[in-house]
């Protein structure tokens, strides 16, 4: 197989079958990826799943409970980023990404399966005080369910897989690239 790293037009296509997979397959190491936003107290980071890409329109999407602190903190300020990270390929691809909050969005809601649902529904709210962990009821309900759409606005990808080490940077409208040190 020909190394998708070996052009930037190559690498560019080669990024977005990494985040399609990673949709299409939930054993893939781009399923799970940390989202970091800007809350009003800093930084805060956590794990997500990828649930739809669109290379096209360079879109990513998670899905949420609309009540946890991620919604609000992407209310204050919809830039977030998105870290990937692939121990065997040794490719690290963070994306700057302009979110949008999609409260109970009916299209979406349809598309879960039945058994996730579950994690859009728990009583009390996420982040809430609970005096017992066991105390804890689901009721899925769509009204609590968030899709978070995001433009992507930069891809920075890592290769630690060449020596030396490969790096490149696609931003702009058209996600244009450029090779830059690692
Ligand atoms: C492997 C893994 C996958 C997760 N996937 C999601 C997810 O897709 N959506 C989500 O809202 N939370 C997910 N969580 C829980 C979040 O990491 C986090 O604990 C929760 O959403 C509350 O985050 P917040 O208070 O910062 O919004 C996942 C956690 C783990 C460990």
């Amino acid at each position: 197989m020909s190394d998708p790293w070996r052009d930037l037009p190559a690498l560019h296509a080669h990024l977005w079958a990494r985040l399609a997979r990673g949709v299409g397959d939930a054993g893939d190491p781009f399923r799970l990826t940390a989202l970091a936003t800007t809350g009003t107290g800093g930084a805060e980071a956590r794990m997500v799943a990828l649930r739809r890409t669109e290379a096209a329109t360079a879109t990513v999407e998670v899905h949420s409970d609309l009540r946890t602190a991620k919604i609000d903190a992407l209310r204050h300020d919809p830039r977030g980023a998105l870290l990937f990270w692939d121990a065997r390929t040794q490719e690290q691809l963070r994306l700057s990404v302009l979110f949008e909050v999609l409260a109970a969005p009916a299209d979406r809601w349809a598309a879960v399966p039945e058994a996730a649902r579950a994690n859009y529904g728990t009583d009390p709210a996420p982040g809430a005080g609970i005096g017992d962990p066991d105390r804890l009821t689901r009721t899925p309900d769509p009204a609590r369910f968030a899709a978070l759409p995001g433009r992507v606005l930069r891809m920075d990808a890592v290769s630690l897989a060449h020596d030396p080490h490969r790096r490149a940077v696609f931003e702009g409208p058209d996600l244009t690239g450029r090779w830059v040190a690692p």
